[in-house]
């Protein structure tokens, strides 16, 4: 199931931060601020899993048109089970009906998981970015459309 994450959430979205982004990762008190509204523009979602654990999350911030997916994480031992593409489903949804016309994201080059979930979701390469992470890695930055009709 995806929701809206509580305060109670809060250590473990820190602790699967920690693992997956270990060079910068949202620390618990930037988290309890997103959680409790501090941070107008941004969302965060969790995944439980059908055992009841938070197994994922995802950071959403919109302003007007623009959605970007900030964040993007499945504990390692629930990957493969459907909830990344959960977490995505909720996160253009949620940015559809707040009215944005595209989601855009970065992601290094060689995390072929997170290319091919999005590929899967319909994301194109817009651009690229050399040496955009600390460590020198590339980074793709890939737009959904959301084909907003108005
Ligand atoms: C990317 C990530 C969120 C995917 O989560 P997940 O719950 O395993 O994803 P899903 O089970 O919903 O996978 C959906 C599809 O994405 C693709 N995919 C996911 N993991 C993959 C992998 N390791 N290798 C190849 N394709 C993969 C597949 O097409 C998959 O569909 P399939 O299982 O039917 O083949 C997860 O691997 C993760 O947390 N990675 C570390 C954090 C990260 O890199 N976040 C993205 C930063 S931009």
């Amino acid at each position: 199931m995806i929701r809206e994450a509580v305060p109670a959430d809060v250590p473990a979205v820190a602790a699967l931060e920690l693992l997956s982004f270990p060079d910068d990762a949202w620390t618990p008190d930037y988290l309890t601020l997103a959680v409790d509204g501090g941070l107008p523009t941004v969302s965060l979602l969790v995944a439980d899993s059908e055992d009841g654990a938070v197994a994922g999350h995802a950071i959403l911030s919109i302003v007007f048109e623009v959605a970007e997916l900030q964040r993007i994480a499945v504990h390692p031992a629930y990957r493969r089970h459907g909830l990344g593409s959960d977490l995505l489903v909720e996160v253009v949804g949620r940015s559809a009906a707040a009215g944005a016309d595209r989601l855009l994201l970065e992601v290094r080059e060689e995390n072929a998981a997170a290319l091919a979930l999005y590929a899967a979701a319909g994301f194109t390469e817009i651009d690229r970015r050399p040496r955009y992470y600390r460590d020198g890695a590339t980074g793709v930055v890939l737009q959904l459309d959301l084909g907003k009709c108005t």
